[in-house]
Protein backbone atom coordinates (compact mmCIF):
# COMPACT_ATOMS: atom_id res chain seq x y z
CA UNK A 1 0.00 0.00 0.00
CA UNK A 2 1.74 3.40 -0.78
CA UNK A 3 0.35 5.54 1.39
CA UNK A 4 0.38 3.43 4.49
CA UNK A 5 1.55 5.29 8.09
CA UNK A 6 3.50 2.52 10.00
CA UNK A 7 5.40 4.63 12.37
CA UNK A 8 4.59 7.02 15.14
CA UNK A 9 6.71 9.14 16.76
CA UNK A 10 5.57 10.07 20.89
CA UNK A 11 7.36 12.91 22.06
CA UNK A 12 7.92 12.43 25.87
CA UNK A 13 10.88 14.32 26.94
CA UNK A 14 9.26 17.28 28.77
CA UNK A 15 9.74 17.86 32.32
CA UNK A 16 6.23 18.10 33.39
CA UNK A 17 6.69 20.71 35.45
CA UNK A 18 3.15 21.68 35.93
CA UNK A 19 3.11 17.92 38.33
CA UNK A 20 5.28 18.70 40.38
CA UNK A 21 5.97 17.19 43.34
CA UNK A 22 4.81 13.71 41.20
CA UNK A 23 6.91 14.32 38.51
CA UNK A 24 9.74 14.65 40.79
CA UNK A 25 11.14 10.99 39.76
CA UNK A 26 8.08 9.84 37.54
CA UNK A 27 7.39 10.61 33.83
CA UNK A 28 4.44 12.70 33.50
CA UNK A 29 3.28 10.46 30.75
CA UNK A 30 2.87 7.37 33.48
CA UNK A 31 0.72 9.15 35.44
CA UNK A 32 -2.74 7.33 35.57
CA UNK A 33 -5.81 8.10 34.16
CA UNK A 34 -7.62 5.70 37.21
CA UNK A 35 -5.92 2.56 36.11
CA UNK A 36 -3.91 3.26 33.01
CA UNK A 37 -1.08 5.58 32.43
CA UNK A 38 -1.62 8.91 30.03
CA UNK A 39 0.63 7.57 27.69
CA UNK A 40 -0.88 4.13 27.27
CA UNK A 41 -4.07 5.70 25.91
CA UNK A 42 -2.07 7.28 23.01
CA UNK A 43 -0.17 4.22 21.95
CA UNK A 44 -3.73 2.16 22.03
CA UNK A 45 -4.88 4.92 19.66
CA UNK A 46 -1.65 4.52 17.54
CA UNK A 47 -1.83 0.71 17.48
CA UNK A 48 -5.92 0.56 16.38
CA UNK A 49 -5.13 2.98 13.91
CA UNK A 50 -2.35 0.44 12.04
CA UNK A 51 0.67 1.37 13.61
CA UNK A 52 3.17 -1.37 13.98
CA UNK A 53 6.41 0.83 14.97
CA UNK A 54 6.62 3.12 18.39
CA UNK A 55 9.35 5.52 18.43
CA UNK A 56 9.61 7.38 21.54
CA UNK A 57 12.00 10.37 21.93
CA UNK A 58 12.87 10.63 25.67
CA UNK A 59 14.57 12.38 28.13
CA UNK A 60 16.47 11.80 31.54
CA UNK A 61 14.72 10.26 34.06
CA UNK A 62 12.05 8.90 31.53
CA UNK A 63 14.03 5.65 31.71
CA UNK A 64 10.04 4.16 33.67
CA UNK A 65 8.59 4.55 30.24
CA UNK A 66 10.87 2.39 28.37
CA UNK A 67 10.30 0.03 31.68
CA UNK A 68 6.23 0.14 30.94
CA UNK A 69 6.78 -1.06 27.34
CA UNK A 70 9.13 -3.38 27.99
CA UNK A 71 8.31 -7.21 28.96
CA UNK A 72 8.21 -7.99 32.77
CA UNK A 73 8.91 -11.83 33.12
CA UNK A 74 8.89 -11.74 37.07
CA UNK A 75 5.83 -9.72 37.24
CA UNK A 76 4.38 -12.17 34.59
CA UNK A 77 5.23 -15.42 36.30
CA UNK A 78 4.26 -14.09 39.85
CA UNK A 79 0.74 -12.92 38.52
CA UNK A 80 0.52 -16.38 36.95
CA UNK A 81 1.70 -18.38 40.34
CA UNK A 82 -1.01 -16.71 41.96
CA UNK A 83 -3.76 -17.62 39.10
CA UNK A 84 -4.38 -14.05 37.73
CA UNK A 85 -4.33 -14.56 34.47
CA UNK A 86 -6.02 -12.25 33.27
CA UNK A 87 -4.42 -9.88 34.97
CA UNK A 88 -0.61 -11.41 33.35
CA UNK A 89 -2.22 -11.18 30.07
CA UNK A 90 -3.12 -7.57 30.35
CA UNK A 91 0.20 -6.70 31.39
CA UNK A 92 1.66 -8.91 28.61
CA UNK A 93 -0.59 -7.25 25.96
CA UNK A 94 0.78 -3.56 27.11
CA UNK A 95 2.72 -4.37 23.80
CA UNK A 96 0.70 -6.82 21.61
CA UNK A 97 2.94 -9.05 19.00
CA UNK A 98 4.67 -7.48 16.43
CA UNK A 99 4.64 -3.81 17.81
CA UNK A 100 8.03 -2.22 17.95
CA UNK A 101 9.50 0.07 20.61
CA UNK A 102 12.43 2.02 19.60
CA UNK A 103 13.56 4.84 22.30
CA UNK A 104 15.61 7.93 20.91
CA UNK A 105 16.94 10.33 23.75
CA UNK A 106 16.94 14.19 23.05
CA UNK A 107 19.66 15.12 24.92
CA UNK A 108 18.35 18.71 25.09
CA UNK A 109 14.86 19.79 25.29
CA UNK A 110 15.00 22.27 22.16
CA UNK A 111 11.67 22.00 21.33
CA UNK A 112 8.81 20.28 19.54
CA UNK A 113 10.53 20.38 16.64
CA UNK A 114 13.84 18.98 17.73
CA UNK A 115 12.08 16.43 18.96
CA UNK A 116 10.00 15.03 15.75
CA UNK A 117 13.96 15.71 14.05
CA UNK A 118 15.65 13.42 16.65
CA UNK A 119 13.11 10.51 15.11
CA UNK A 120 14.41 10.73 11.64
CA UNK A 121 17.15 8.00 11.17
CA UNK A 122 14.23 5.83 12.45
CA UNK A 123 11.40 7.23 10.38
CA UNK A 124 13.43 7.68 7.30
CA UNK A 125 11.77 8.63 3.80
CA UNK A 126 8.16 7.64 4.86
CA UNK A 127 5.06 9.16 6.07
CA UNK A 128 4.45 9.21 9.90
CA UNK A 129 1.81 10.30 12.72
CA UNK A 130 2.90 12.26 15.87
CA UNK A 131 1.27 11.84 18.80
CA UNK A 132 1.19 14.18 22.18
CA UNK A 133 -0.05 11.71 24.70
CA UNK A 134 -0.93 15.12 27.15
CA UNK A 135 -3.56 15.44 24.37
CA UNK A 136 -5.81 12.49 25.79
CA UNK A 137 -9.23 11.87 23.30
CA UNK A 138 -12.11 9.78 23.37
CA UNK A 139 -14.43 9.06 21.03
CA UNK A 140 -16.29 6.73 18.48
CA UNK A 141 -13.03 7.26 16.02
CA UNK A 142 -9.94 8.24 17.64
CA UNK A 143 -8.14 11.03 16.00
CA UNK A 144 -5.00 8.61 14.39
CA UNK A 145 -7.55 6.55 12.48
CA UNK A 146 -9.13 10.25 11.15
CA UNK A 147 -5.64 11.40 9.73
CA UNK A 148 -4.50 8.20 8.38
CA UNK A 149 -7.86 7.74 6.42
CA UNK A 150 -7.26 11.29 5.55
CA UNK A 151 -4.02 11.22 4.49
CA UNK A 152 -4.96 7.87 2.48
CA UNK A 153 -7.33 9.82 0.52
CA UNK A 154 -5.31 12.80 -0.03
CA UNK A 155 -1.70 12.67 0.96
CA UNK A 156 -0.24 15.65 2.48
CA UNK A 157 0.81 17.30 6.33
CA UNK A 158 -2.36 16.22 8.27
CA UNK A 159 -3.10 18.51 11.46
CA UNK A 160 -6.38 17.80 13.93
CA UNK A 161 -7.79 20.97 14.89
CA UNK A 162 -10.83 22.14 17.06
CA UNK A 163 -12.25 25.44 17.88
CA UNK A 164 -10.68 26.60 21.05
CA UNK A 165 -12.39 29.89 23.36
CA UNK A 166 -10.48 33.46 21.61
CA UNK A 167 -8.56 33.75 24.71
CA UNK A 168 -7.36 30.42 24.66
CA UNK A 169 -5.46 30.95 21.03
CA UNK A 170 -2.41 31.54 22.98
CA UNK A 171 -2.01 28.31 24.64
CA UNK A 172 -1.78 26.38 20.63
CA UNK A 173 -1.35 26.92 17.13
CA UNK A 174 -3.80 28.33 15.58
CA UNK A 175 -4.39 27.53 11.54
CA UNK A 176 -5.68 29.31 8.54
CA UNK A 177 -8.14 27.35 7.16
CA UNK A 178 -8.18 27.56 2.87
CA UNK A 179 -11.70 26.87 2.86
CA UNK A 180 -15.17 25.52 4.70
CA UNK A 181 -14.37 23.37 7.59
CA UNK A 182 -17.39 20.78 7.05
CA UNK A 183 -16.07 17.90 8.45
CA UNK A 184 -14.07 16.61 5.81
CA UNK A 185 -10.50 17.60 5.32
CA UNK A 186 -9.76 21.57 4.83
CA UNK A 187 -6.63 22.85 3.25
CA UNK A 188 -4.48 25.05 5.39
CA UNK A 189 -2.98 27.59 4.04
CA UNK A 190 -0.84 28.58 7.56
CA UNK A 191 -0.06 28.10 11.18
CA UNK A 192 1.18 30.51 14.02
CA UNK A 193 2.58 29.14 16.81
CA UNK A 194 0.79 30.76 19.99
CA UNK A 195 -0.53 34.09 18.91
CA UNK A 196 -1.80 36.91 20.66
CA UNK A 197 -5.72 36.93 20.16
CA UNK A 198 -5.30 39.92 17.78
CA UNK A 199 -2.86 38.16 15.56
CA UNK A 200 -4.39 34.59 15.57
CA UNK A 201 -5.59 33.69 12.13
CA UNK A 202 -8.72 31.48 13.34
CA UNK A 203 -10.15 30.04 16.79
CA UNK A 204 -8.65 26.35 14.88
CA UNK A 205 -6.12 24.63 17.13
CA UNK A 206 -4.44 22.41 16.43
CA UNK A 207 -4.43 19.69 18.23
CA UNK A 208 -1.63 17.06 19.18
CA UNK A 209 -1.91 14.55 16.37
CA UNK A 210 -0.10 14.66 13.26
CA UNK A 211 0.89 12.88 10.08
CA UNK A 212 3.51 14.53 8.84
CA UNK A 213 5.75 13.75 5.09
CA UNK A 214 9.94 13.03 5.46
CA UNK A 215 9.97 16.50 4.05
CA UNK A 216 9.39 17.98 7.37
CA UNK A 217 12.66 16.83 8.51
CA UNK A 218 14.86 19.01 5.99
CA UNK A 219 12.82 22.26 7.14
CA UNK A 220 13.38 21.39 10.62
CA UNK A 221 17.22 21.16 10.05
CA UNK A 222 17.37 24.01 8.95
CA UNK A 223 15.34 26.43 10.76
CA UNK A 224 15.78 29.04 13.47
CA UNK A 225 14.38 28.70 16.99
CA UNK A 226 10.97 30.76 17.25
CA UNK A 227 8.16 30.79 19.88
CA UNK A 228 10.16 30.78 23.28
CA UNK A 229 13.00 30.23 21.54
CA UNK A 230 12.55 26.78 20.41
CA UNK A 231 12.74 24.43 17.26
CA UNK A 232 8.51 24.77 16.70
CA UNK A 233 6.60 21.95 14.81
CA UNK A 234 4.13 24.59 13.93
CA UNK A 235 6.91 26.67 11.84
CA UNK A 236 7.90 23.59 10.15
CA UNK A 237 4.18 23.17 8.97
CA UNK A 238 3.82 26.73 7.71
CA UNK A 239 6.63 25.91 5.71
CA UNK A 240 4.38 23.44 4.06
CA UNK A 241 1.18 25.15 4.28
CA UNK A 242 2.82 28.05 2.49
CA UNK A 243 3.57 25.58 -0.38
CA UNK A 244 -0.04 23.84 -0.22
CA UNK A 245 0.78 20.84 1.31
CA UNK A 246 -0.91 20.34 4.97
CA UNK A 247 -4.75 19.94 5.75
CA UNK A 248 -6.60 19.66 9.15
CA UNK A 249 -9.25 16.88 10.17
CA UNK A 250 -11.72 18.43 13.14
CA UNK A 251 -11.81 16.73 16.24
CA UNK A 252 -14.68 14.48 17.09
CA UNK A 253 -14.84 13.38 20.54
CA UNK A 254 -13.93 14.61 23.88
CA UNK A 255 -10.78 16.03 24.46
CA UNK A 256 -8.27 16.57 27.46
CA UNK A 257 -5.84 18.80 28.18
CA UNK A 258 -3.98 16.38 30.10
CA UNK A 259 -0.75 18.88 30.01
CA UNK A 260 -3.01 21.09 32.77
CA UNK A 261 -4.31 20.29 36.15
CA UNK A 262 -7.42 20.62 35.18
CA UNK A 263 -7.91 18.90 32.38
CA UNK A 264 -6.20 16.05 33.80
CA UNK A 265 -8.61 15.52 36.88
CA UNK A 266 -11.46 15.97 34.15
CA UNK A 267 -10.02 12.96 32.70
CA UNK A 268 -10.23 11.00 35.92
CA UNK A 269 -13.65 11.94 36.30
CA UNK A 270 -15.20 11.03 33.24
CA UNK A 271 -13.01 8.22 32.94
CA UNK A 272 -14.11 6.95 36.27
CA UNK A 273 -17.67 7.77 35.73
CA UNK A 274 -17.47 5.33 32.24
CA UNK A 275 -15.29 2.82 34.53
CA UNK A 276 -16.95 -0.92 34.02
CA UNK A 277 -16.00 -1.62 37.61
CA UNK A 278 -16.64 1.60 39.71
CA UNK A 279 -18.21 3.44 37.34
CA UNK A 280 -22.14 3.15 38.73
CA UNK A 281 -21.14 3.57 42.19
CA UNK A 282 -18.90 6.60 40.99
CA UNK A 283 -22.01 7.85 39.50
CA UNK A 284 -23.92 7.64 42.96
CA UNK A 285 -20.95 9.46 44.67
CA UNK A 286 -20.81 12.48 42.37
CA UNK A 287 -24.06 13.03 42.12
CA UNK A 288 -24.63 13.05 46.22
CA UNK A 289 -21.51 15.64 46.09
CA UNK A 290 -23.18 17.57 43.94
CA UNK A 291 -26.05 17.61 45.46
CA UNK A 292 -24.60 18.63 48.38
CA UNK A 293 -22.71 21.47 46.63
CA UNK A 294 -25.38 22.84 45.49
CA UNK A 295 -27.67 23.08 48.58
CA UNK A 296 -24.20 25.28 50.26
C1 LIG B 1 2.18 21.91 21.23
C2 LIG B 1 2.34 22.54 19.85
C3 LIG B 1 1.11 23.41 19.51
C4 LIG B 1 -0.16 22.58 19.65
C5 LIG B 1 -0.24 21.94 21.04
C6 LIG B 1 -1.41 20.98 21.09
O1 LIG B 1 2.24 22.93 22.20
O2 LIG B 1 3.52 23.31 19.82
O3 LIG B 1 1.22 23.89 18.18
O4 LIG B 1 -1.28 23.40 19.43
O5 LIG B 1 0.96 21.20 21.35
O6 LIG B 1 -1.62 20.50 22.40
P1 LIG B 1 2.50 22.62 23.77
O7 LIG B 1 1.17 22.24 24.34
O8 LIG B 1 3.49 21.49 23.83
O9 LIG B 1 3.03 23.89 24.35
Amino acid sequence: MPHQIRKAVFPVAGLGTRFLPATKAMPKELLPIVDKPIIQYAVEEAIAAGITDLIFVTGRTKRAIEDHFDANLGLESALAAKGKDELRDMVRNIVPEGINCIFIRQAEALGLGHAVLCAEPVVGHEPFAVLLADDLIRGATLPTQALVNAYAQQPATTLLVTRVPREEVDKYGIIAPAGEVNGGAVPVSGIVEKPAMDNAPSDLASIGRYVLEPEIFEILRNQPPGHGGEIQLADAINTRARGGQVQAVTLSGARYDCGSKFGYLQAIVDFALEDSTYGADFRQFIAARAQGLAAE
